[in-house]
């Protein structure tokens, strides 16, 4: 398959980020975000131990390193070779044997199938999510499932009401304390290419869980409400239109 037109500069985007990514994972794992995290995996897994997992979009590998350390095979992929080397640099840190692979998902042709194909974060970023979702579909044992943690963080861009309340939000986020974690000309270059990527266009998880059954998966559910607890004030008031979901879609 050619390369998308725009492959390396969504790459080089995300190399830049990589540092600090790799902060703000270092202060899960030091907190108690861990814990919160490894409550919201063990619940949806429902205990099941030894699966094999597929971590999509792994970044510096903050959910490899949890799933494996809760017993399970992983294999983590990532386009961006800057967070292929924090994921390294982790999965070292932690002591955690997982396979880590610098690839883009829509090329990952993998030999091995999965129990579970996870991401946090990553799908709004998939500039051809139908692609992508087919591709799962492919990779997973018949049972399996596709977890998806995401939520609508650029509706704003394309919906004018979503870009009012989100300057509302932003406005009050800040004056209780929050911190933009990048630069302003990161985040407007991640504006940019957010209006390069279709599912800025849509309303999620309905997108996803009516593509999902249409790609063939049997049953979908959705959680939400699981992030709150994860916020500081300042981040509750800045998602409070955009809260995150778990869209669970088994095949
Ligand atoms: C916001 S970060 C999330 C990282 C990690 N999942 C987390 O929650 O800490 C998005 C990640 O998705 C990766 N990514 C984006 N598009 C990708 C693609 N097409 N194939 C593989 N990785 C991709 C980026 O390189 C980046 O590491």
């Amino acid at each position: 398959m050619t390369e998308h037109k725009l492959a390396q500069q969504y790459r080089e985007y995300w190399d830049k980020g990589a540092a600090v990514y790799d902060e703000i994972v270092d202060a899960e794992f030091a907190t108690d975000k861990y814990e919160q995290w490894n409550a919201i995996l063990s619940n949806l897994l429902s205990g099941k131990k030894n699966l094999n997992i597929l971590d999509v979009g792994t970044g510096p590998g903050f959910f490899g390193v949890l799933l494996s350390r809760m017993g399970h095979q992983v294999t983590a992929i990532d386009s961006s070779p800057e967070m292929v080397a924090r994921a390294h640099k982790n999965a070292q840190k932690y002591n955690c044997d997982i396979k880590i692979i610098k690839t883009d998902i829509i090329e990952y042709k993998p030999e091995d199938t999965f129990d579970i194909i996870i991401s946090r974060n990553v799908t709004w970023f998939l500039y051809n999510p139908v692609a992508a979702y087919q591709n799962w579909y492919e990779m997973l044992n018949d049972g399996g499932q596709a977890i998806i943690f995401d939520a609508n963080w650029n509706l704003f861009l394309s919906d004018p009401q979503e870009a009012e309340l989100f300057r509302k939000a932003k406005e009050e986020a800040i004056e209780q304390g929050y911190l933009p974690y990048r630069e302003e000309k990161d985040i407007e270059e991640g504006d940019q290419l957010a209006l390069t990527l279709p599912l800025t266009y849509v309303r999620r998880p309905g997108w996803d869980s009516e593509m999902l059954r249409s790609i063939g998966f049997n049953k979908t559910h959705v959680h939400q409400g699981f992030d709150t607890e994860l916020y500081t004030p300042g981040e509750q008031v800045l998602n409070r239109h955009r809260p995150m979901f778990a869209i669970v879609a088994e095949k």
